[in-house]
């Protein structure tokens, strides 16, 4: 294994205080927060979101508007994002396997920080817990990792609103890890202000991941009439039955299941308008109390006198179809699941708010932040980086501080896949690919295993949509012989990956 020089320790001893990262998460959150609302933005935005903690970090943060994660699911996502690597280099594309035990002995984000002299600290879901993650990553950790219960969970609701009574005697989740949070921050102030020991804070919140549960009160923004049903509460017409997933798992919540419901999951189901109308509200109310909770954070730093030398990050692990496509949850390509939130704020730099529309993807993220704090450059992954354990397969987004129209890549890549497990057989892999107008996915045999194997000559299915005249994705045109010419650029675009989309990109590491 090559050895690792980390030329930032030999600066260690220098007093002045370096910058602080406060890096906040949250789970399921799809980019419909106000911020996100503009003509020229394609994504339904809920036009009266009330997140004015994530609206104002917004305005003083890179705000990053189009970022798409690697695979739209917690585990692979989030491990994409902590190590800078894609599934098929971590091997990991579903809930339960560890990257370094599938992938490689990657160094993560919060490692890399505690490599260069960081207390680092995490609560909450920052890596996919449990067995996903040996454990929230202890070596990423300087300071024991904490949890907060979720005592609502047991209830087995699909959402429930939570009286102030029965607030006070439970507190919620995300309360405790807000609580949590300011108390960790009030530890580590005086030696970040002092320049002894700068820190990485990781508050990954659990909302608005299902159950639904959250305060009452966050209910009043959106009385029911406000609540719209989904533009396209139907399957793309001519999609593959590859692309749908199948989300059953819905239909088994106490409060869902005496409805008596058939075919819950299946293609073109639809729940009755009251109840759909009823889960939209659940979950917009689960954003406000999400941004309500990171507000109490981000406010602390304020009170510390912390928040000029301190980077805000903030991300949600992927997106959610709430019925668009009459598709429920995020285990697809489409672009409701595949497009996130993400913002930067990084002090000095940002504070006007700087919105860029260029492309960027989740494993921008690490390399992001190691630039934007002075660390130690992370160099470009080879293409096979198994035994490689600092890298990234994405770039630095600090360009786009200084000119947010600079053009870093041409298309984000994500994945994911279908009929068995690609980590230790055969599966159908669906790769797609975002480009400025179009979103073309391709479906085809992979074989994992020992080997990982693409099969692109054993295609199952394609799509196209053009987002130009369909926004949402509904009119699948990859068998449209109007589209032929521009589908044979797309395809070949998307079979040399993500180092070919980046202008200049011959020039990295192939
Ligand atoms: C993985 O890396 C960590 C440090 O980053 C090290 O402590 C550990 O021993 C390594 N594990 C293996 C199996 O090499
Ligand atoms: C779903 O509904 C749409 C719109 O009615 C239709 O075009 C499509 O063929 C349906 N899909 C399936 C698999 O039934
Ligand atoms: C969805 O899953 C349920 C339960 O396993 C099954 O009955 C149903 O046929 C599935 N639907 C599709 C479209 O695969
Ligand atoms: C939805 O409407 C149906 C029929 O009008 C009714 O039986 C049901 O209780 C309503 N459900 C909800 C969640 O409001
Ligand atoms: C941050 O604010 C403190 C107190 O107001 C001040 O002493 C310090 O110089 C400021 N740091 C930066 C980097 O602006
Ligand atoms: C990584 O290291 C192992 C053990 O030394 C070796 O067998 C394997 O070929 C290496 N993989 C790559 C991609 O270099
Ligand atoms: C970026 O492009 C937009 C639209 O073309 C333009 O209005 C804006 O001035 C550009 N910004 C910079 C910093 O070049
Ligand atoms: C094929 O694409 C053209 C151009 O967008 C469109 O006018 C036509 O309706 C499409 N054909 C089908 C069968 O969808």
């Amino acid at each position: 294994m090559p050895t690792m020089q980390w030329p930032a320790l030999l600066l260690l001893p220098v007093v002045l205080a370096r910058k602080n990262v406060l890096f906040l998460v949250s789970d399921d959150m799809r980019p419909n927060l106000g911020a996100y609302l503009g003509p020229d933005f394609p994504s339904p935005v809920y036009p009266v979101m009330h997140t004015p903690t994530l609206d104002s970090l917004a305005k003083r943060s890179l705000l990053l508007k189009r970022a798409y994660v690697s695979q739209a699911l917690c585990n692979p996502s989030r491990t994409a994002l902590l190590t800078s690597r894609r599934p098929d280099t971590s091997h990991i594309y579903a809930i339960g396997p560890y990257f370094r035990k599938y992938g490689g002995n990657f160094t993560t984000l919060p490692e890399y920080f505690k490599k260069n002299g960081y207390r680092t600290i995490g609560m909450g879901k920052v890596f996919h817990p449990g067995k996903s993650s040996g454990n929230d990553d202890p070596v990423s950790w300087t300071d024991p990792y904490f949890h907060a219960p979720d005592k609502y969970a047991k209830d087995d609701l699909i959402w429930q609103a939570v009286s102030e009574e029965r607030e006070a005697q439970q507190p919620l989740q995300d309360s405790l890890l807000a609580d949590n949070a300011i108390k960790v921050l009030q530890e580590v102030a005086p030696k970040a202000k002092s320049g002894e020991q700068p820190f990485f804070v990781a508050v990954g919140l659990h909302r608005p991941h299902l159950p639904w549960n959250f305060p009452a009160r966050f209910m009043e923004y959106y009385p029911l009439e406000n609540i719209r049903l989904p533009p396209n509460y139907f399957a793309p017409v001519g999609m593959p039955t590859v692309a749908w997933h199948n989300f059953t798992n819905m239909g088994r919540y106490k409060n869902i299941k005496p409805l008596g419901l058939k075919d819950v999951g299946n293609i073109n189901f639809t729940f009755p308008h009251n109840v759909t109308l009823e889960l939209r509200r659940a979950y917009y109310s689960c954003m406000s109390f999400t941004d309500y909770e990171l507000g109490r954070v981000i406010a602390e730093l304020d009170n510390l006198g912390l928040s000029n030398n301190t980077i805000i990050s903030f991300w949600g692990d992927h997106g959610w179809q709430l019925g668009e496509h009459s598709e429920w949850e995020k285990q697809t390509n489409f672009e409701d699941a595949t497009h996130a939130p993400m913002m930067i704020h990084i002090p000095g730099l940002t504070d006007q708010g700087i919105v860029t529309e260029q492309f960027t993807e989740f494993v921008d993220l690490f390399p992001t932040l190691a630039e934007a704090a002075e660390l130690p450059k992370i160099e470009t992954c080879p293409e096979h980086s198994q035994n490689v354990t600092l890298c990234t397969e994405g770039l630095s987004l600090m360009p786009l501080v200084k000119n947010p129209n600079t053009t870093l890549k041409t298309a984000a890549f994500s994945q994911y896949h279908r009929d068995g497990d690609p980590l230790t057989g055969k599966a159908v892999m669906g790769y797609t690919m975002r480009t400025d107008t179009y979103r073309y996915t391709e479906w085809v045999k992979f074989t994992g295993g020992k080997k990982f194997v693409t099969h692109w000559n054993k295609l199952v299915a394609a799509e196209l949509y053009d987002h130009t005249v369909d926004p949402q994705e509904n009119y699948n045109q990859a068998l449209n012989v109007t589209y032929a010419s521009i589908r044979k650029v797309l395809s070949a675009k998307l079979r040399a990956g993500w180092r070919k989309a980046i202008p200049g990109g011959e020039t990295l590491s192939n």
